[in-house]
């Protein structure tokens, strides 16, 4: 029998969310996001490669005639920041007119977040909001907000359920701090 608990993670481990707690909270978020563009056609666009997982669940937990999009972007190597934002010119299709909800994996420094909504406006779109599964805990002011936050966690680097280290992990069902990987 194979266990996809926690695949290949370093001992010492710890889970921050089960799988259960996230499809719950997808699920109360699929009914909020479904109030609020009942009779709209909004385009979901998912902030690849970490809102793989987030995006696929939350699509089918709306009752809404959605169109989906993606869009590539890293700022990220290991567990740091990069400060630079790459792949925004991979952003495709055509926004003018458009309500579009932006879907992430979580809202670490909001700079990501910050620079697509930008874009996003410069390409037409009518209205953009955000939903993340994630949102970190800081004491400084962010320089964007989203609209739905699944959970609130402290200022741990964490990763499955789409999120990465290096591109590992993706596959967990959980939400995991890794050992070893705090943010140095
Ligand atoms: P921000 O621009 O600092 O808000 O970072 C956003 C992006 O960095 C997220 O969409 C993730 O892809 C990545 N990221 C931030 N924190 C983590 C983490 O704890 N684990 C994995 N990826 C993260
Ligand atoms: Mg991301």
């Amino acid at each position: 029998m194979l266990d996809f608990s926690r695949l290949h993670l370093p001992p010492d481990s710890r889970v921050l969310l089960t799988e259960v707690q996230i499809q719950s909270r997808v699920q109360e978020l699929g009914v909020q996001i479904t109030r609020r563009y009942w009779g709209q056609r909004p385009v979901f666009l998912g902030v690849m490669n970490g809102a793989l997982c987030f995006l696929a669940d939350l699509l089918r937990a709306v009752d809404l005639d959605t169109e989906i999009s993606c869009v590539q972007l890293a700022s990220y190597i290991g567990n740091r920041s990069t400060g630079e934002l790459r792949g925004l010119e991979s952003l495709a299709g055509s926004f003018a007119g458009r309500k579009v909800l932006i879907v992430d994996d979580i809202l670490d420094t909001g700079f990501t977040l910050a620079e697509l909504i930008k874009r996003l406006h410069v390409l037409g779109a009518e209205d953009v909001r955000v939903c993340v599964l994630l949102q970190k805990q800081r004491l400084r002011a962010l320089p964007t907000r989203a609209d739905w936050i699944g959970f609130e966690i402290p200022d741990a680097f964490v990763v499955g359920y789409g999120l990465d280290q290096d591109g590992r992990y993706r596959g967990l069902r959980d939400i995991w701090v890794p050992a070893a990987a705090g943010r140095t």
